[in-house]
């Protein structure tokens, strides 16, 4: 039995004062909710505030990046070192940062090798282009991504897989929950390729893009589909609490 995930990526939003007001408005509701985990990944520089709001509760801290090298002349970039006792989790691989930012497979092989070694889990996104899925190569695109960034990884339990398709994430045009499912399918079939079948049992895997508090139940009902990696409705308390808890009540009827 997989624990249901959900994770808020909060991208380039909130400064400080609005990431602890955010984090203050649904604190004490989501905290109550059960059985689900609940990641909240603020910008890097509200780690530390939203650290100490959390502090006591049942909501872990992600970050949304992560540099390869532990420490030296890298300006600008937040090493594993920096993050080991601030968070457990770190987004790898977002596709913005692979459009935005030139991020390779094989850089992002090298992040999430790094984060495990220090013990931080990553959450591993994937996804295709819209141009990539109406050619019908989404398969091959997943797959690719998914061996590529788990080249030579051997601790897989702390690993988290997110399937974000590219044309879903921001558009307002999510996945329907069964091509969700069918991808997250593909994913466990790769991982399962890499290690073995009770592994890709094992691990969990979210959707993202476009999820909010009307269509989570579609995605929460499928089989494969363990969570969701959520953006711009986890800057709204009301609609992050309700995808959380709409999740935890779906997820525990079964
Ligand atoms: P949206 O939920 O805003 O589409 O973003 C999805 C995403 O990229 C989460 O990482």
């Amino acid at each position: 039995m997989r624990t249901p995930f959900i994770a808020g990526n909060w991208k380039m939003n909130t400064e400080l004062t609005e990431a602890a007001s955010l984090v203050r408005e649904m604190l004490v509701e989501l905290d109550k909710v059960a059985d689900v985990e609940k990641v909240l990944c603020p910008p890097f520089i509200s780690l530390t505030a939203v650290k100490k709001l959390i502090k006591g509760t049942s909501i872990e801290l992600g970050a949304q990046n992560m540099y390869f090298e532990e420490k030296g002349a890298y300006t600008g970039e937040i090493s594993p070192i920096m993050l080991v006792d601030l968070c457990n989790f770190v987004i790898l691989g977002h596709s913005e940062r692979r459009q935005y930012f030139a991020e390779t497979d094989e850089v992002i092989n090298k992040k999430i090798k790094k984060a495990l070694q220090f013990g931080i889990k990553p959450i591993l996104c994937v996804g295709e282009t819209l141009e990539d899925n109406e050619a019908g190569r989404t398969e091959q695109v997943i797959t690719s991504q998914v061996k590529a960034a788990l080249a030579g990884v051997n601790s897989t339990d702390l690993l988290v897989v997110a399937y974000e398709p590219i044309w879903a994430i921001g558009t307002g045009r999510a996945a329907t929950g069964k091509q969700a499912n069918d991808t997250i399918g593909l994913i466990r079939n790769s991982v399962r390729s890499l290690w073995n079948n009770q592994i890709a049992q094992a691990v969990r895997v979210l959707y993202g893009g476009s999820v909010t508090g009307e269509n989570i139940a579609e995605f929460i009902i499928e089989t494969e589909i363990d969570g969701a990696l959520v953006g711009g409705a986890s800057l709204k308390a009301k609609d992050f609490l309700s995808i959380v808890s709409q999740t935890a009540a779906i997820k525990s009827s079964r």
